[in-house]
């Protein structure tokens, strides 16, 4: 059974590091025989300049075909001054909700290799494995009525709508319970129910579910200490769930306890487990066309592909490894480059792991 896979490699250093995460894909393809087919489209910007918009209806109904999709990034200040409706990010947003991506994966795992760019000490952080599952499809970002209204006596209000249904609520708690599983058996959830009568009811539904998952055990947390807990001793959390808006921040700050940008894989996945794949950084335009970026996040995100949407376990912790083994060797692209290792550009990253793959 072949498996297509759609490649958007976007803008900026997208391009780049899609190229190399596509090496590997290819590598792995032949090697294990895992008959994966390629599907190229425009996102962001680059559709923008070849359609006059950041995603077309043709590319969603081509997205609907394949099995999985992998992402680089979109955006740059080229399209900064457009109409909001046809920016870049639109493109992205079409595809999670036209797909419905309601799960979005976000791991925050430290390599063993990399503790010192941790802005944290090495024994708050060392060892670090957290997955943060942010709620992407719903909450505050998509909830109407909003907008900015003018009030009777002439002041303007800016207003949105926090809300979640119970069964938004339940899918993404059985996500989250669900990754535990397969992890370290433990989910907190995380909400602002002292305050925010939808988290009150967010709570409610997660305690419901835990009775299902009872190799799994379940703590609450208010957003607010979790931000702080997330700083002071972080290792306490395994699988981390949360709505849209704190999920957005707290996935962020998570990911900056690994040091590395570059280092960092998402997933968001839809109820079939289809899902679309991408590092945590942006297009960054300041580096775009260098060939330094670093292509970990995508090669890595590549490797979550191949575990959650299409079940080749084995090839990717071949990735994962031979990942593991560069950073072994010292090789270090400018984002994560300490005096001692070895710096490397884009492509020359992408070499390494390709010789490290299957390799003893
Ligand atoms: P960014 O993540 O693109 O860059 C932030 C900083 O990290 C920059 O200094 C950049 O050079 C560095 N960086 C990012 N990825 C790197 C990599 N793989 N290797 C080495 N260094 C890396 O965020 P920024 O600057 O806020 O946004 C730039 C553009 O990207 C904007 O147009 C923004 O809208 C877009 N963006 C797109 C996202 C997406 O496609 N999912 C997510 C975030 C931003
Ligand atoms: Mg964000």
């Amino acid at each position: 059974m072949t498996k297509k896979i759609m490649i958007l490699p976007g803008d900026g250093i997208g391009p780049e590091i899609v190229a190399q995460a596509r090496r590997v894909l290819d590598a792995v393809n032949e090697h294990d025989k895992l008959q994966l087919e390629f599907v190229d489209e425009l996102i962001g910007g680059a559709s923008i300049d070849a359609h006059g918009e950041p995603l077309t209806d043709a590319a969603v109904a081509s997205a609907r075909e394949c099995d999985a999709i992998l992402l680089g990034a979109v955006g740059g200040p080229k399209w900064d001054t457009i109409d909001r409706a046809i920016r870049p990010e639109r493109g992205l947003l079409k595809i999670r909700s036209s797909l419905e991506l309601y799960a979005n994966l976000r791991p925050a795992l430290l390599y063993p290799q990399l503790v010192e760019a941790s802005s944290l000490k090495p024994e708050v952080v060392s060892g670090l494995d957290i997955l943060i599952v942010r709620e992407l499809t719903g909450g505050i970002y998509f909830g109407e009525p909003r907008g900015i209204r003018t009030l009777e006596n002439g002041e303007r209000e800016g207003y949105n709508t926090y809300k979640y249904s119970e069964s938004e609520i339940e899918r993404i708690g059985r996500t989250a319970f669900e990754m535990a599983r397969k992890r370290n058996k433990k989910v907190c959830s995380v909400d602002k129910a002292n305050v925010l009568e939808a988290t009150i009811l967010w709570r409610e539904v997660m305690d419901r579910l835990a009775p299902e998952y009872p190799d799994v055990e379940l703590s609450h947390m208010y957003v607010d200490n979790a931000a702080m807990q997330l700083v002071r001793a972080p290792k306490q959390f395994d699988v981390l769930v949360t709505g849209n808006m704190f999920g957005d921040i707290l996935s962020d700050a998570a990911a900056m306890l690994t040091g590395s940008i570059g280092m960092l894989p998402s997933a968001s996945l839809d109820k079939q487990g289809r899902g679309m794949y991408e590092p945590c950084h942006g297009s960054a335009p300041d580096i775009a066309g260098q060939g330094i970026a670093n292509p970990l996040a995508t090669i890595l995100s590549a490797s979550m592909m191949l575990r959650y949407s299409l079940g080749f376990t084995q090839s990717a912790d071949a990735i994962e490894a031979a990942v593991g083994k560069v950073l072994d060797q010292g090789l270090r692209t400018a984002d994560i480059y300490t005096p001692g290792s070895t710096k490397v550009g884009t492509r020359e990253m992408g070499d390494a792991v390709l010789a490290a793959l299957y390799q003893n």
